[in-house]
């Protein structure tokens, strides 16, 4: 397995890269949901959740920028048979992906008037205590809670709540889709880079 892309499937970078991401993701989910739905505001549970939340926000955020520059520099394996529409779908649907993967942490971490104490090893500040606040927003004579309030929603209501749900889940069931039904090689790439031929081979066993 060689470190970059090849024709055949993705490289050990791009794999580590899509599955760390990936966790991130359900880290960020699981998080804020435990902190909404099991914890009491101001106690250390929902603290901790908070934090959490954040901490794997702003590990997309910082791994999503060596994902571009990687792809970018990187061939694409070949695509399986398929529809030109099925590509095109493939093609937009990653496009869209990369699109919340910026956005998502971008506006939550933009929305947020807390520090991030990123997986309680050290802090980040949040953009309201930044210079950049000062000379891009303030200087503007907006206040953080009219310069947020927009943000939050785009965040939470739009990104959080629904577009990110729809394009991951259809990301990952039009994957199973590739690997159960059609039986083609797409998991394949993004996993162990094994053959069709041979799990087909090793299925009536
Ligand atoms: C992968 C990136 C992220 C995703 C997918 C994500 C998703 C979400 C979701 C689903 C919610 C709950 C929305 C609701 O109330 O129903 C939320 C809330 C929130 N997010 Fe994020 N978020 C991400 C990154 C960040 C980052 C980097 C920050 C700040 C540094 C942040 C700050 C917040 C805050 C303050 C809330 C409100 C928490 C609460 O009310 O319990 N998020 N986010
Ligand atoms: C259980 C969840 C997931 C599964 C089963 C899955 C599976 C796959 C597979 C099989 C591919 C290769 C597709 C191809 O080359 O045609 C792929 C590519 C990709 N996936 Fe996922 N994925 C999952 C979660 C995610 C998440 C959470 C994101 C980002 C939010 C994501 C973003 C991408 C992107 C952008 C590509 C295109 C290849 C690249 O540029 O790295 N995936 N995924």
């Amino acid at each position: 397995m060689s470190l970059r892309n090849t024709a055949d499937e993705y490289g050990t970078v791009a794999k580590w890269l899509h599955w760390t991401i990936a966790l991130l993701f359900v880290g960020a989910y699981c998080a804020v949901y435990y902190r909404q739905l099991f914890t009491e505001p101001k106690t250390t549970p929902n603290a901790i959740a908070f934090q959490i939340h954040l901490s794997c926000g702003m590990s997309v955020l910082a791994l999503v920028v060596l994902r571009i520059v990687w792809r970018l520099i990187n061939e694409q394996p070949r695509s399986e048979p398929g529809t030109r529409l099925a590509h095109l779908a493939a093609h937009w649907g990653h496009i869209a992906l990369y699109a919340i993967m910026v956005l998502a942490p971008l506006t939550g971490y933009l929305g947020t008037g807390a520090n991030v104490n990123f997986f309680f090893l050290f802090e980040i500040p949040s953009f309201k205590n930044t210079a950049l606040f000062e000379s891009l927003v303030a200087s503007r004579g907006l206040t953080f809670e009219e310069f947020e309030k927009p943000i939050d929603i785009v965040h939470k209501a739009i990104l959080g709540e629904w577009v990110v749900w729809i394009l991951v889940v259809g990301h990952a069931l039009a994957a199973l889709y590739h690997h159960v039904v059609l039986k083609d090689r797409t998991m394949l790439k993004m996993t162990t880079g094994g053959s069709r031929q041979s799990l087909d081979r090793a299925a009536p066993l």
